[in-house]
């Protein structure tokens, strides 16, 4: 028939492509610490290493220090880290927020960090790592590599990596950290800041994405980045996407709605996926 899309002989020779799930549970507040995860458990275990740029710390950002596996501050980070931690847990004394919220390592340029907080960190332990003679990479590229050279456990197949700071500021640095995202189209990296979450969704997979209501949404989007795509679909959105070509100059999903609890997303280009953060997260 004319309607036909795809003809039977081309679709057979289109092999599916593997789903990638996701989720935002790591923003879910809980009120005890997780237990050691066993079995089966383990290998769904949330599992990841934090990233702090140089802006101010999202008011999650005690929650997701404490189940981190990773602390890794870039430069000025460790300044916002030490002022800022105690400013998000009022009521406890500075000094030991300060103990407690130790960053495993400072990396990067050194030319943000103040020298009495680089001193102060470095004298319980933690590892100081002065990248300056790289000019060619920003600060978040530089951490990225220092945890994928650096893992923190034995198995570190479900390890990703949250980034705190990364939006906001100054414009070039924002677009540098959605830069990286692509450059490290292979580690699971997800950028937050008080308002968005955002993340690539690599063409290599198609994407599920597991909304958490309580603490994301409604509104989402999908922006084709670094190439157009003549072809993404959608499920689960107010406007989906059908085999609809989306590009800088013409169509990109923004403003959109989530209206189920899974959206999937497939495309020829990896797309950036962005949400929304609800203000009490
Ligand atoms: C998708 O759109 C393109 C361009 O309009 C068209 O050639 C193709 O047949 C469509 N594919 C499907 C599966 O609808």
């Amino acid at each position: 028939p004319l309607t036909s899309r795809v003809s039977p002989a081309a679709a057979a020779t289109m092999p599916p492509l593997p789903t990638m799930t996701h989720s935002s549970s790591f923003l879910l507040p809980s009120s005890s610490p997780p237990a050691p995860p066993t079995g089966a458990d383990a290998e769904n275990a949330v599992s990841y290493a934090v990233v702090v740029l140089n802006q101010r710390l999202p008011r999650f950002a005690p929650l997701l220090w404490t189940r981190a596996r990773l602390r890794v501050c870039a430069d000025g980070g460790a300044n916002r880290v030490f002022d800022g931690m105690p400013d998000l847990l009022p009521g406890e004394d500075p000094d030991e927020v300060r103990v407690r919220y130790k960053p495993d390592a400072i990396e990067g340029d050194m030319d943000s960090v103040r020298p009495e907080v680089k001193e102060y960190y470095s004298s319980l332990g933690t590892q100081i790592i002065d990248d300056s003679p790289d000019q060619d990479t920003t600060d978040l590229n530089k951490c990225i590599s220092f945890i994928t050279r650096n893992p923190p456990g034995p198995d570190n197949s479900n390890l990703f990596i949250l980034v705190l700071g990364a939006l906001g500021g100054r414009f070039d640095h924002e677009m540098g950290n959605i830069n990286v995202l692509h450059r490290f189209s292979n580690t699971r990296i997800i950028l937050l800041s008080d308002d968005s979450s955002i993340f690539l969704l690599p063409k290599t997979h198609s994407h599920e994405i597991h909304i958490e209501r309580s603490v994301e949404g409604p509104h989402c989007g999908l922006i084709p980045m670094g190439a157009p795509s003549s072809s993404s679909t959608t499920t689960g959105l107010r406007w989906n996407l059908d085999n609809t070509s989306m590009n800088f100059g013409g169509l990109l999903s923004t403003s959109n709605i989530v209206e189920e609890e899974i959206v999937t997303v497939t495309s020829d280009s990896d797309l950036i996926w962005t949400i929304s953060l609800r203000k009490h997260t």
